[in-house]
C-alpha cells in the first residue's frame, strides 16, 4: 500500500479533485529546494537559456506598452503575430501554412494543457514516448486520461525509437500519441521517415498526434529539427506545439503557438477563452520582433550550446561509470551513472556535497531512475568547474 504524502492528505481533506490532490511534487523542484539551503551551488536543473532576451525583442514589447497596447486581444492572438508565424513556418518548412491553422497561446505548457482539454476525456489512453518532460504526462492525468508509456531504447550511447513497436502499441483504445522531439531530457530527435510512418498509421486509425516541438530550432548541424508541420495535411489530426521560450530566450514571456487542423479555430477560441482568454498583448509584439529579426540570435545560441554539448559529452562519455548519448537537439545531457538506484536521493547528495544542481532521472519517468539531467545552456567556465566536481563525486560513488 502506498502512503499518502502530507500535502496530498491535506488537499483531499480540503476537497480538492483526486487527480490534482494526488499529483506528486516535482522531483526537480525538490532538488532545487535542497539547493536553496546550500551556499555556492551551481544550478543546471531547470531548462532555460542562460542569457536574457535580446534587446531588440524587449524594445518591441516596450514600444507596444508605451503605445498603449495593454488591452485584451483576440483569443487566438493578434493578427500580426499569427501572420508572422505563418510566414516564419512557411519559410522554415518550405510549404505554405493556412493562417487559420495557427493559434497563439500563453506558452508551450499552456498549448499542451489546451490540447489535452480538447482531446482527453476521463479514461482515454494517451501513448507518450518516454523519457518525457513530466508536465506533459501531468496534463493528461489532470484531464483524467490514462498515460501509457512507450520508452525509447538506450543502447548505452544512443537513444533510438523502434517505430514498428510504437505502432504496434497503438490500439483501439488509443486516443492520441505524444512525441516530444527534439526531446527533453534525452536530446533524441525523431527522423522524418518515422514521422511519416507514424502519421500514416494514425491517419488511418483516427488517432491524434500531439507533437511537442518547442526545441525545433535547437537542432545541431541543421536549421531545424524534422517537423510534423512538414507532413501534416490541413485535415490531419495533428497538433504541433511550439514556444518562444527556448530559441529566443523568452521563458518569462509566456508566448507559444499551436499549428492545428483547419476548422479548429472555434475550438481553440473556446478553450482559450476559458483558460486565459488571450496571451499577453505586449509580449506578442515582442514575439513578432523575435520572428522577424531573431535568426542571428538563434544561430549564435545554437553554436554556443553545441560547443558546450561537445565538452559535456566528451567529459562524461570518457568516464567509465557513465553512459550517455550525444544529443541531436535541445540543451540537455541525460546520462546514466553505474550504481544509481535512487536518482532523487543521489541528485540531492550531489547538491549538498558537489554543489552541482542536476535534475533527477526519476522526474522523467520510472524508466529513467538511473539517470541525471544537466542543462548545458551555461557559461563554459561555470560548466567546466561543475563537471570537475561532478566527476569527483562520481569517482567516489
Ligand atoms: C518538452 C517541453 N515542452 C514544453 C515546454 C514548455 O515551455 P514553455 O511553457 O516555457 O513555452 C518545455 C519547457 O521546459 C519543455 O521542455
Amino acid at each position: 500500500m502506498t502512503t499518502m504524502s502530507k500535502d496530498a492528505a491535506l488537499a483531499h481533506k480540503l476537497g480538492v479533485r483526486d487527480s490534482i490532490a494526488d499529483m506528486p511534487p516535482s522531483p526537480i523542484r525538490e532538488v532545487s529546494l535542497v539547493g536553496a539551503g546550500v551556499p555556492g551551488v551551481t544550478a543546471f536543473w531547470f531548462g532555460e537559456p542562460d542569457v536574457s532576451t535580446p534587446k531588440f525583442i524587449c524594445d518591441a514589447a516596450a514600444k507596444a506598452l508605451s503605445e498603449g497596447k495593454t488591452f485584451y486581444n483576440p483569443n487566438r492572438g493578434i493578427p500580426e503575430l499569427r501572420q508572422a508565424l505563418v510566414e516564419y513556418q512557411s519559410k522554415l518548412y518550405g510549404r505554405p501554412i493556412d493562417p487559420e491553422r495557427i493559434t497563439v497561446t500563453a506558452s508551450g505548457i499552456n498549448a499542451i494543457i489546451l490540447s489535452m482539454e480538447i482531446l482527453v476525456d476521463p479514461g482515454d489512453e494517451v501513448i507518450c514516448v518516454t523519457p518525457l518532460w513530466p508536465n506533459i504526462s501531468a496534463g493528461i492525468e489532470i484531464m483524467g486520461g490514462a498515460v501509457k508509456r512507450f520508452s525509447l531504447d538506450f543502447a548505452g550511447d544512443k537513444w533510438t525509437l523502434d517505430i514498428g513497436k510504437l505502432i504496434a502499441a497503438i490500439g483501439p483504445k488509443t486516443r492520441a500519441v505524444v512525441v516530444n522531439s527534439p526531446s527533453n531530457p534525452t536530446g533524441w530527435m525523431m527522423n522524418s521517415a518515422d514521422q511519416k510512418t507514424l502519421l500514416e498509421h494514425c491517419r488511418k486509425h483516427g488517432v491524434w498526434i500531439v507533437a511537442d516541438e518547442v526545441y525545433a530550432r535547437l537542432a545541431y548541424g541543421r536549421k531545424a529539427a524534422p517537423s510534423f508541420v512538414e507532413h501534416a495535411e490541413p485535415e490531419d489530426r495533428v497538433l504541433v506545439i511550439n514556444s518562444f521560450s527556448k530559441p529566443w530566450a523568452m521563458t518569462g514571456w509566456r508566448v507559444g503557438w499551436i499549428t492545428h487542423p483547419l476548422g479548429f479555430g472555434k475550438t481553440l477560441e473556446t478553450v482559450t477563452e476559458y483558460n486565459m482568454s488571450c496571451a499577453t498583448t505586449f509580449a506578442q509584439w515582442g514575439a513578432i520582433a523575435a520572428l522577424k529579426g531573431g535568426e542571428a540570435f538563434i544561430a549564435e545560441s545554437v553554436a554556443r550550446y553545441q560547443a558546450n554539448r561537445d565538452v559535456v559529452y566528451q567529459r562524461l562519455a570518457g568516464n567509465s561509470r557513465v553512459r550517455i548519448g550525444l544529443p541531436d537537439g535541445a540543451f540537455y545531457a541525460f546520462f546514466a551513472v553505474d550504481g544509481i538506484k535512487d536518482s532523487l536521493a543521489v541528485a540531492k547528495d550531489i547538491v549538498r556535497t558537489a554543489k552541482v544542481g542536476l535534475a533527477p532521472g526519476i522526474a522523467f519517468g520510472p524508466e529513467s531512475q538511473g539517470f541525471l539531467r544537466m542543462c548545458y545552456a551555461s557559461e563554459p567556465g561555470r560548466l567546466g568547474a561543475a563537471l570537475d566536481r561532478l566527476e569527483d563525486f562520481i569517482g567516489k560513488l
